[in-house]
């Protein structure tokens, strides 16, 4: 067997899909827990192959993470369809997620995704033409009392009004200097 070979063979499917510095990252997630308890580093798996895939998890991505946890396939789909902050369909770069629970319904939720979908032209599930942005609803991100809010880019926006979502889209929106 030639070198060549012998690494291909060796190498992991997930390493394959998604190369060595996740698999590293996600064995760093793997040793925080006991031995017998691999499948808890599955969120973590996820959200890194997502990551690496611009935004999206494929069946074939969710098996692989499940593979190298040594968990079942369906223990790695339970996960993904449960938590919204993963993604079976094709995203914008941002997904903004506007949290519709109770506190954040009292204090304005409904004008801000109001203001949202103006401004992007959009409904809530859809993404923009240019593919930036994604507009979601989701339960309570934990924020309440920062509420009306949203999470876009893993950074929580509390307080909300239209200057200010304005202003988070502007600087979003504003290619990379
Ligand atoms: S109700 Fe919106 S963050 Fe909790």
């Amino acid at each position: 067997m030639t070198e060549q070979l012998k690494t291909i063979t060796s190498m992991s499917t997930l390493e394959a899909l998604v190369g060595a510095k996740i698999t590293q990252e996600l064995d760093g997630w793997v040793a925080k827990y006991p031995a017998n308890k691999k499948r808890s580093a599955v969120m973590a798996g996820l959200m890194m192959v997502q990551k690496a895939n611009k935004g999206k998890l494929t069946p074939e991505l969710m098996d692989a993470v499940a593979d190298y946890l040594g968990i079942p396939h369906v223990a790695a789909y339970e996960v993904a369809t449960f938590y919204s902050m993963y993604n079976m369909k094709d995203v914008g770069q941002y997904v903004i997620n506007v949290c519709t629970n109770i506190s954040c319904m009292l204090r304005g939720s409904d004008e801000v995704i109001e203001h949202l979908k103006e401004r992007l032209n959009i409904s809530v599930g859809e993404t923009t033409k240019d593919g930036l942005f994604t507009l979601r609803t989701v339960e309570c991100l934990g924020a309440c009392v920062g509420g009306p809010m949203f999470e876009v880019a893993e950074v929580y926006h509390e307080h909300l009004n239209p200057e200010k979502i304005d202003q988070i889209l502007d600087r979003l929106a504003k290619p990379a200097s």
